[in-house]
């Protein structure tokens, strides 16, 4: 069996973890805008004090998770090349394209009382995924647990998500006792967004 290595997230590994989201996180609005406007994120997200975990095999990351205490403006990790690459991908997608535009009135036009305010004691497990080769082996229960354990360690007491993996959500009510504090349909999933103690 290959033995898995966990370590810190580091600014060496982002042009992979980048690769990583593009690929299993297609869903998502994000990889609309390709792997240097994700890199430029992850990027400013380390910078700006928040972490994560890799997993390894041989060297080779295979997974990672990250946590979000402290947010950035996405706007400031556009540039021309990303804007290019997300309205060419909005053409050949118009489904992710409409996924896209209700994301952002959710994000940036909604009430404030509408949105998930994050509190001092509440941290966000912003962005998590697995190889495809390497999904269902335990490493993203591994890295669930790592990044719970650096939580607390930082004092947080609750952990909060937001997926469209209907599994994933099903495991986390299940294993964590997870509540459901909100429901997101977009055009073609519905994200749950999660809370759970830690
Ligand atoms: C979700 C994901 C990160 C889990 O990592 P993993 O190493 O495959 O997970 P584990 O083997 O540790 O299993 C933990 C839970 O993850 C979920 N999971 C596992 N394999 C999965 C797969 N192939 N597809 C979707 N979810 C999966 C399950 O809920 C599982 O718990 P269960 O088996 O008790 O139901 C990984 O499957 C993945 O990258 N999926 C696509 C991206 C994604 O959905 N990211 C979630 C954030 S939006």
């Amino acid at each position: 069996m290959a033995i898995i290595e966990y370590a810190k997230l580091k600014e060496t590994d982002i042009l992979t973890v980048s690769e990583i989201h593009k690929q299993e996180l297609k869903i998502g609005v994000l990889s609309l805008f390709g792997s240097p406007f994700l890199s430029q994120m992850y990027l400013s997200l380390l910078n700006r004090g928040n972490w994560g975990f890799v997993a390894k095999v041989k060297g080779e990351t295979v997974g990672y998770i990250f946590a979000t205490q402290t947010e950035i403006s996405l706007l400031k990790c556009l540039s021309i090349q990303s804007i290019i690459y997300f309205l060419l991908n909005s053409v050949s997608n118009p489904l992710r394209f409409v996924s896209f535009l209700i994301a952002f009135k959710e994000s940036y036009l909604n009430n404030s009382n509408d949105k998930i305010i994050p509190i001092k004691t509440m941290i966000e497990l912003s962005h998590f995924a697995v190889k495809e080769d390497w999904k269902s082996k335990r490493i993203g229960e591994n890295l669930i647990e790592i990044l719970e354990a650096k939580a607390k360690e930082r004092g947080f007491s609750s952990v909060f998500t937001r997926t469209h993996n209907e599994r994933l959500s099903s495991y986390y009510i299940k294993s964590r006792k997870a509540k459901v504090l909100k429901r997101l349909p977009t055009a073609s999933y519905v994200s749950l967004v999660l809370k759970w103690k830690i």
